[in-house]
């Protein structure tokens, strides 16, 4: 199959900000952790990073029109939390999308608990690093055989 990864604000920065967070690995050595994981069980991977929210929209659209990929992983950061422009653009497009987050986002400030994407996403993994992603590409594999 043939999965996107999305990054979305300040995802660029993983590796050099609140390493405490988000860990030391930077997001080049995040997503060929990605690709070596998809890989070897017989998929490939795409990746996209913006910190620009029109950009998110444009390239989930771009997907959806061009019905490039089975699945995509969406990482939006702070944008999960208030961007009903990336809501609607989930919500309009048939690829399904799973939500991630490198940190547990529950066990954060209280505004991280809110999260306007995940009631039109197929799933929500966060709190498991690099593991988010990866499990978040087990599962959204295993939900389109
Ligand atoms: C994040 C969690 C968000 O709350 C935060 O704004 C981010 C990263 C994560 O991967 O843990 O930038 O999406």
């Amino acid at each position: 199959m043939r999965f996107l990864v999305i990054n979305g604000v300040n995802l660029n920065l993983t590796g050099k900000r609140e390493k405490g967070v988000y860990g030391a690995k930077s997001l080049d050595e995040i997503n060929a952790r990605i690709a070596e994981f998809a890989n070897a069980n017989g998929d490939s991977v795409d990746f996209y990073q913006s910190n620009i929210e029109g950009e998110l929209v444009n390239r989930l659209h771009e997907a959806f029109l061009t019905q490039s990929h089975d699945g995509i992983l969406l990482n939006a950061g702070a944008y999960t939390h208030y961007s009903y422009a990336l809501r609607d653009a989930i919500s309009a497009i048939d690829i399904p999308v799973v939500e991630v987050h490198i940190s547990n986002v529950y066990a954060r400030e209280e505004f991280r608990h809110k999260s306007v994407l995940s009631a039109v996403c197929r799933g929500v993994v966060c709190g498991l690093g690099v593991g988010s992603y990866l499990s978040a590409l087990v599962g959204l594999k295993e939900s389109l055989r």
